[in-house]
């Protein structure tokens, strides 16, 4: 209990959050189809609760708080393009600014009666915000406006681990024939041969690595497939499998902090072959999957990434995870680590 603690103090003060890798970063936050116009939804990101409200035009993600006698704002409704507080009927424009006060008809509010904003966007079907202030757009993913391809979006799917852990798994080929056999690969053919790692200011990218698996594009031929990992940003990693021959898939994975021991997997696919399978199928799949990781990414104890070399032992598979951990300490990262 002690040792929890004191790691949170070095996170945290007085509730505030100063990881700035992961403020300034995006994290998907909900489906654009499940905020229709007129609507709101309850979010949180990094222990701060959010509000996200679409007016008939405008979209806007806000702290679930209202500046008048901080109330969750997510009780309340919108109306005629304001988001209007439960408790005292104070009406918010889509910028935060307060706009009306019914105690008070004729009453201007002040500059000051302003709701705190955040910054966000949409890309691929998903809310994306930012509690800071980012230096980068959300991450590339070519492939889902690419006709030769079709596409898919899994998740999101809540676990209970740092995100660090869930991005640390997405790179770790040696589990595939054991947390997902029959499907991944086979307990009997998990042989990882060497691969190379290489690392930049921009991330790590994990260059052919090579493994057996037993249906790898759907025709039921085991063969061996070959896999390019990239890890973009702290919780934003992608792959490129190649499956047979010109078929390529690309998986897109982010992850985001709920808080620094909780998040959500978000995946998204695009196969430029398979174009026959029902989209239900590809999602149902990969739910699978990602649901077969979960059991193990809420057995780690700790569930915090140790960024300590010496906090775990490594094998020559685990080149990824150790470049992985590396990256996160030069970066300065915190959040849902242990220094
Ligand atoms: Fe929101 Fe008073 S607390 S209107
Ligand atoms: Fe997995």
């Amino acid at each position: 209990m002690v040792e929890s603690i004191s790691v949170r103090l070095t996170n945290q003060t007085n509730g505030k959050v100063h990881d700035r890798v992961l403020l300034d970063d995006w994290h998907p936050l909900a489906r654009s189809q499940d905020l229709k116009p007129g609507t709101l939804l309850r979010s949180r990101l990094m222990e701060t609760d959010l509000v996200l409200w679409r007016g008939e035009t405008t979209l806007s993600a806000w702290e679930d708080r209202c500046p008048h006698r901080s109330v969750k704002l997510s009780g309340g409704k919108v109306v005629d393009n304001t988001l209007v507080c439960p408790y005292h009927g104070l009406a918010y424009d889509p910028q935060g600014q307060c706009v009306k006060v019914p105690a008070h008809p004729n009453y201007v509010p002040p500059k000051q009666s302003c709701v705190k904003t955040f910054k966000v966007q949409e890309r691929y079907g998903v809310i994306f915000v930012s509690l800071g202030n980012p230096q980068k757009e959300v991450a590339a993913f070519l492939e889902w406006d690419d006709p030769s391809y079709r596409t898919y979006l899994s998740g999101p799917h809540f676990c209970r681990c740092s995100g660090l852990r869930a991005i640390e798994n997405f790179l770790d080929v040696a589990h595939l024939p054991f947390v997902h056999a029959g499907l991944l690969g086979e307990p009997d053919q998990a042989v990882i041969e060497d691969y190379e790692v290489s690392a930049d200011e921009n991330g790590i990218y994990l260059h052919d690595i090579r493994i057996w698996q037993p249906d790898p594009d759907g025709t039921g031929q085991g063969r061996i497939a070959s896999y390019d990992y990239w890890a973009l940003r702290p919780l934003t990693a992608s792959l490129r499998k190649e499956v047979s021959e010109g078929h390529y898939m690309m998986l897109l994975y982010c992850v985001t902090p709920i808080s620094e021991e909780e998040c959500l997997s978000w995946m998204w696919g695009a196969l430029n072959y398979a174009h026959e399978i029902p989209e239900a199928e590809m999602v149902a799949f990969q739910d699978k999957v990602i649901l077969q990781d979960v059991a193990n990414l809420e057995s780690h104890q700790p569930k915090r990434l140790p960024l300590d070399p010496q906090a775990e032992f490594h094998l020559p598979s685990d080149r990824a995870s150790l470049a992985y951990r590396k990256w996160l300490k030069q970066l300065g990262l915190t959040y849902g680590a242990i220094a």
